[in-house]
């Protein structure tokens, strides 16, 4: 993690302001050093010496703004940086953002700013909802500027319910990783950004709410004896980041996981398995789904006959032999199933060469709806932390730059919410 990755955030006036504080405690645990800006309404809710307290320097505000003029302007202010973030991003900050007026420190900054801006909205529901937010939205989106959240449910005001809460901490967070790893293009799909024609936002908002994702990630062990196994060295981080993006996208999740080293993810129900008999067995007993993702590794053949104790050497004895058989096929299993098959069934294939042509026979021998060709030809796929991918259908190639494995899966699960709403 490179110690040298900074953030201008700009914290507005709103309640949830005070998760900021939060946010700056778990970026600098991560190596990220912000510097801030306190809108004159956001201290209201929380204080400058709380805010640079835990910035370990300085937070700028209005008051201040004239006089740091000498030592720092706000041209540099919004420069020397790699991202701006505005958390909460009111209403109003929105909407100087979309017109560009420059009447303050905050908003002067994001004119000045030739870096990328990620904001974090923030407002009542029906603020949110407004045509003019819309209007303001849509606009930002045409900027490039990236969006995290917001996130449905109970507002600060008693009784009000809908989409305006800001984003957690751990979500902006992800966020700014994933605009902070992102190569020169400008992603306006981290979060989603609740657009739905007419206006309103609730059901764009998280755009699998109501559905079940299931997911299966990881290697497979296939036992020799009580103590040795076959494996492969499937981490299993891009399936995890895929049923993390399909919770952060409302999904109800069930992952199914081989042994990996890594953690479950958050809001997610993770069943874990060893081998390729127990992931279909967990497999069947999640279904149904309406959309199943095959992302793990499953090994092709186990063991034909696993030894009950331990094999020993013995002494001028040869080495044993060990004869395989092959393991059920998971994916086409589940694909050709004629009661329950999920209405959209995803597999990947990893491929050196010949990425595209064999990703098309997979998808036609395998039965599925999308194949997500995993290109293997680069090193450090295995195990690393990014991923060169192809969609492809049966009438269509879609490539998609290097990208981190979370983007890759937060730009997968937004392409299926949009295949499986094109569905019906
Ligand atoms: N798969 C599965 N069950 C298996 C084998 C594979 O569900 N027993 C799924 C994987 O999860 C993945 C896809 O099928 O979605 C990969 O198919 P596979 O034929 O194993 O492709 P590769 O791993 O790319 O191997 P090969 O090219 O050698 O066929």
């Amino acid at each position: 993690m490179s110690a040298s990755r900074s953030i201008l955030l700009i914290i507005g006036g709103g309640i949830a302001a005070y998760k900021c504080l939060e946010l700056i405690r778990r970026l600098k645990d991560r190596g990220i050093a912000s510097r801030c800006i306190l809108t004159k309404a956001g201290e209201e809710f929380v204080t400058p010496l709380a805010v640079s307290s835990l910035a370990g320097e300085r937070c700028f505000t209005d008051l201040f703004s004239l006089t740091d003029e000498a030592d720092i302007g706000h041209i540099a202010l919004s420069r020397s940086t790699d991202l701006l973030v505005v958390a909460p991003a009111t209403a109003d900050l929105i909407a100087k953002m979309a017109t560009g007026l420059a009447n303050d420190l905050a908003s002067t900054a994001l004119l000045a700013t030739d870096k990328r801006i990620l904001i974090a909205p923030a407002m009542n529901p029906r603020m949110w909802e407004h045509p003019a937010t819309r209007r303001n939205m849509a606009q930002l989106e045409k900027d490039g500027v990236l969006v995290v959240g917001p996130n449905s449910g109970a507002m600060a005001e008693r009784g009000e319910n809908g989409p305006g809460r800001m984003a957690e901490p751990h979500e902006i967070l992800a966020a700014i990783e994933q605009a902070l790893a992102g190569e020169t293009r400008v992603s306006p799909t981290i979060g989603f950004l609740g657009r739905s024609p007419g206006g309103a936002v609730s059901s764009g908002q998280k755009p699998l709410a109501g559905k079940r994702v299931l997911i299966t990630s990881g290697p497979t062990h296939e036992p020799i004896d009580p103590v040795r196994y076959i494996a492969n060295r499937s981490s299993g981080k891009q399936g995890h980041a895929i049923a993390a993006a399909a919770a952060a996208a409302g999904a109800s999740v069930t992952l199914v996981s081989g042994p990996v080293t890594i953690a479950d993810p958050a809001g997610v129900e993770t069943v874990h398995v060893e081998s390729a008999r127990e992931m279909l067995a967990a497999v069947e007993a999640a279904l149904p789904a309406d959309i199943a993702i095959f992302a793990a590794a499953v090994a092709d053949w186990r063991v034909a006959e696993e030894a009950p104790g331990k094999l020993k050497k013995q002494p001028g004895a040869e080495a044993p032999a060990l004869a395989l058989v092959e393991n059920p096929d998971i994916l086409a299993t589940v694909a050709a199933r004629e009661i329950d098959r999920p209405p959209l069934v995803v597999g990947f294939a990893a491929e050196t060469d010949n990425v595209i042509d064999y990703a098309r026979a997979k998808l036609a021998k395998k039965g599925c709806d999308l194949i997500v060709a995993n290109d293997v030809g680069g090193t450090g796929v295995m195990g690393g932390d990014a991923n060169t991918v192809h969609l492809v259908t049966a009438d269509a190639v879609e490539t998609w730059p290097t990208l981190p494995k979370a983007e890759v899966a937060t730009r997968l699960i937004a392409h299926l919410a949009d295949m499986s709403k094109a569905g019906g």
